[in-house]
């Protein structure tokens, strides 16, 4: 498999973890409009924010997710990555990560070949079990808010000590403090800084604005220190 990309960033074994703790908020992006892709990514820059995840929920997904790539320092992956297929398809169209919403073995092995980091979904102790037999350190933990919130990921946190882990789903700026807040979670994705109606709207100052409270949320004291 050859991936699209920028000569400089191809081959390059992306450090998603690098870039998630260093960003610590994953845009969550639903859009079938590829024409917004070089704005939002320049907004999400404007804001301060360097990664986006493009859900391949629509038609044209992956359209958007190569005119948000096309713009240098973002780092643009592909979610709702349910099979094989469209694990394929994301990494040709230069989708730097991939994030499945549950735990995707196919996907996984699409990832591993290609040479491109995934995100894979873990929400029970079932998957996290299977996430760390095979050798995962960094999954999504989806849908948070609707599988119990911060109070059920703090509790499988303590028997998964060796994960770190990415909220998402019904996360909003004012919950996302509290899911920053555990030691366990390394970044939280959502799609409130980058909504349907912003983009249809293509109101990017509302984006960046969005973002830059997003990235001013308070960060714990003590990075890494966990109980
Ligand atoms: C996802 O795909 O990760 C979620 O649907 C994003 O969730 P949100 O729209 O509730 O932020």
């Amino acid at each position: 498999m050859s991936p699209r990309g920028r000569p400089s960033e191809r081959g390059t074994l992306l450090d998603l973890r690098g870039i998630l703790a260093d960003n610590r908020i994953v845009p969550v992006i639903v859009s079938d409009d590829p024409s917004v892709g070089g704005p939002l990514s320049r907004a999400l820059l404007a804001g301060g924010i360097q990664i986006a995840e493009v859900t391949l929920r629509t038609p044209d997904a992956l359209r958007v997710l190569t005119g948000m790539a096309d713009t240098p320092g973002m780092v643009v992956g592909a979610g709702t990555v349910l099979n094989a297929r469209q694990a394929r398809a994301a990494v040709m169209c230069g989708a730097r990560f991939l994030v499945s919403p549950g735990y995707s073995p196919s996907v996984n092995e699409v990832a591993a070949d290609a040479g491109v980091p995934v995100l894979p979904g873990a929400a029970t102790a079932t998957e996290m079990t299977r996430a760390i037999d095979d050798g995962h350190t960094v999954v999504k933990y989806f849908p948070a808010a609707a599988s119990g919130g911060p109070a059920a990921l703090q509790a499988l946190s303590a028997p998964f000590g060796m994960l770190e882990f990415v909220p998402t789903g019904g996360i909003t700026q004012v919950s996302a403090a509290t899911w920053l807040g555990l030691p366990s979670v390394i970044a939280v994705g959502g799609s409130w800084m980058v909504t349907p109606d912003l983009l249809r709207s293509g109101d990017f100052t509302a984006v960046t604005a969005l973002a830059l409270a997003a990235t001013r949320l308070p960060r714990p004291e003590a990075e890494g220190a966990r109980a």
